[in-house]
C-alpha cells in the first residue's frame, strides 16, 4: 500500500556511541513498508534540568547499559504508538510524554523517547518520498546553517585538562557551507601543526578537538588566534572565535574555580574576565558563560557584551520553551542552543526553537559529546532554517558524518541554496 504512514512496528536495539558506550537505536516500520531509524546521543556536561537518560546502573559497562531503556520502548512505547501515524509527530510525542508521566522523562528515559521521536520523523519522510530536511520544511524555504566547529576540546570532554570546555571557530567569511567546511579544515590543520611544533600535540578530546595541553585558558585563546592566522585568515573578520565556557562544571557554592589558572572568581569577576577577553580576542560567541543557576550572571554578561557578542544558553535553557521565554523576559541570553535529547521529543525541541525565534534570538542546533553516525540534527538545522550548527570538531566520523551530510544537502539544493552566512551569528549586528 503506497503512502500509508501507519506505524506497524517499532524495533529497538543496543548500539554504541563515539565513547564506546551503549546507546539506544529505534526503528519504525510503517504500513507502506517505509522505515526510519535514529540513535540517541549522550552528553557529558549535562544540565540538571535536562531529560534524564535511563541507564541500567548495574555492573556492566560502568552502569551505562541501556536494557531498561530498550525495555521501555518494547513494553510500553511500542504498544502505545502502534496504529498511530508516523507523520502525526505532535500526537506521537504527546502520547509518550503522557505515558512517561514525569517532569524529566525519568521513567521511560529521554534516551528512549528521543530515539523513537526522531525515528518517527525519518519514517514519515521516507513514506512521503522526501529527504528529511525537505519533509521538515513543509514547503517553507530552507537554509544551510553557519557551522561552529571545535578547535580545542576542554572541560569534561578532556579530563578537565583546562577549565573551559570548547574553543571553536566560526568561518564568518564563508559564502557557502562547502566553503565554510574548507575554511575550517585549514584552521583545524593549522591548529594541529602549531600544536605539533610546540610539542603539545597529544591526540584529540571527546569531540575531536585537539587535546588542550595548555598552561592556561588564555593560552588556548592565543593558540586559536595563531591557528586562524597560520591558515591565512583574518581573526574576527574571516574566522571568529566562539567559546563554550560550560561554567556549571567549575562552579561551586557561589565561586568559579579555574583550576588551570589557579584562580577562584565571583560571578562579577568571571563576567569581567569574559568581557575583557571579548575586548582582547576575536570572540564572537560565548555559551554558558556562567553556571546554570546564575541568573544574575547571565543578565550581567548579556547586558555587558550582548550587543556585539552572541550569548548562548545551553545548560541554562535545556531546550525548554518555558526557559527560553523566561530568559528572554530578563535579558539573560540572546541565542539558544537546541539539543533534541535535552528535552526528549522533537515536538518540544521545535517548541523551544520557535520560542527562540519568536524573541529574535539566534538558534544553534547542537550535537552532544557522545554521538554516532546519526545525522538527524543536520536535517533539523536545514529544514527549520536554523542559524548555526554545532556538532563538535573536524575529526572523528561521528562529527564528519554530520558535516558531510550538510555538503550533500547543499549540493541537492543546487541553485536554490541559501547559506546562513555571517548574519546568522548574533551580536555581530545590533540585535
Ligand atoms: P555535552 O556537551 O554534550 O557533554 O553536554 C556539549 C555542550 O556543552 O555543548
Ligand atoms: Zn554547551
Amino acid at each position: 500500500m503506497a503512502n500509508d504512514a501507519t506505524i506497524r512496528d517499532i524495533l529497538c536495539r543496543r548500539v554504541w556511541d563515539s565513547r564506546g558506550r551503549p546507546t539506544v537505536e529505534a526503528e519504525l516500520v510503517l504500513a507502506d513498508g517505509a522505515r526510519g531509524r535514529a540513535i540517541a546521543p549522550a552528553g557529558a556536561s549535562r544540565g540538571k534540568r535536562e531529560a534524564i537518560e535511563l541507564r541500567d546502573h548495574d555492573a556492566a559497562f560502568g552502569g551505562q547499559g541501556v536494557s531498561k531503556a530498550l525495555a521501555a520502548i518494547r513494553d510500553e512505547i511500542r504498544p502505545a504508538l502502534l496504529g498511530l501515524r508516523a507523520d502525526d509527530q505532535a500526537i506521537i510525542d504527546a502520547r509518550v510524554i503522557e505515558l512517561d508521566g514525569t517532569p524529566q522523562k525519568a521513567r521511560l528515559g529521554g534516551n528512549a523517547l528521543i530515539a523513537v521521536s526522531m525515528a518517527a520523523a525519518h519514517a514519515a519522510a521516507t513514506s512521503a518520498g522526501l529527504p528529511l530536511w525537505r519533509y521538515l520544511a513543509q514547503g517553507k524555504p530552507v537554509q544551510l546553517p553557519m557551522p561552529m566547529v571545535q578547535l580545542f576540546g576542554g572541560g569534561a570532554h578532556a579530563g578537565n585538562r583546562i577549565d573551559l570546555q570548547d574553543f571553536l571557530v566560526i568561518p564568518l567569511g564563508a559564502h557557502s557551507f562547502d566553503e565554510a567546511m574548507a575554511m575550517v579544515a585549514e584552521v583545524y590543520r593549522a591548529g594541529g601543526a602549531l600544536m605539533s611544533e610546540l610539542g603539545l600535540l597529544a591526540g584529540v578530546a571527546d569531540e575531536g578537538g585537539w587535546w588542550p595541553a595548555f598552561s592556561s585558558n588564555e593560552e588556548a585563546l592565543d593558540r586559536a588566534v595563531q591557528a586562524i592566522e597560520r591558515a591565512k585568515f583574518r581573526p574576527g573578520v574571516d574566522v571568529g572565535i566562539a567559546i563554550d565556557v560550560a561554567a556549571s562544571q567549575f562552579y561551586d557554592n557561589g565561586r568559579y574555580r579555574l583550576a588551570t589558572d589557579r584562580e577562584e572568581l565571583s560571578t562579577e569577576a568571571l563576567v569581567d574576565r569574559l568581557a575583557e577577553w571579548c575586548g582582547r580576542y576575536p570572540i564572537v560567541s560565548i555559551e554558558d558563560p556562567v553556571a546554570e543557576d546564575d541568573d544574575e550572571g547571565m543578565r550581567l554578561i548579556t547586558a555587558r557584551v550582548g550587543d556585539r557578542v552572541q550569548i548562548i544558553g545551553d545548560d541554562y535553557l535545556v531546550t525548554s520553551a518555558a526557559r527560553v521565554n523566561a530568559a528572554a523576559a530578563t535579558g539573560a541570553c540572546n541565542a539558544a542552543l537546541i539539543k533534541p535529547n535535552q528535552v526528549g521529543t522533537l515536538t518540544e525541541t521545535r517548541a523551544a526553537f520557535d520560542a527562540a525565534r519568536a524573541v529574535n534570538w539566534k538558534t544553534v542546533i547542537s550535537a552532544r559529546s557522545g554521538e554516532s553516525e546519526d545525522v538527524t540534527i543536520v536535517h533539523l538545522a536545514v529544514g527549520w532554517q536554523a542559524d548555526q550548527l554545532k556538532v563538535g570538531s573536524f575529526a572523528r566520523s561521528e562529527r564528519m558524518a554530520k558535516w558531510n551530510e550538510g555538503i550533500r544537502i547543499e549540493e541537492a539544493l543546487g541553485a536554490q541554496t541559501q547559506f546562513a552566512g555571517r548574519r546568522a551569528v548574533g551580536g555581530l549586528r545590533k540585535l
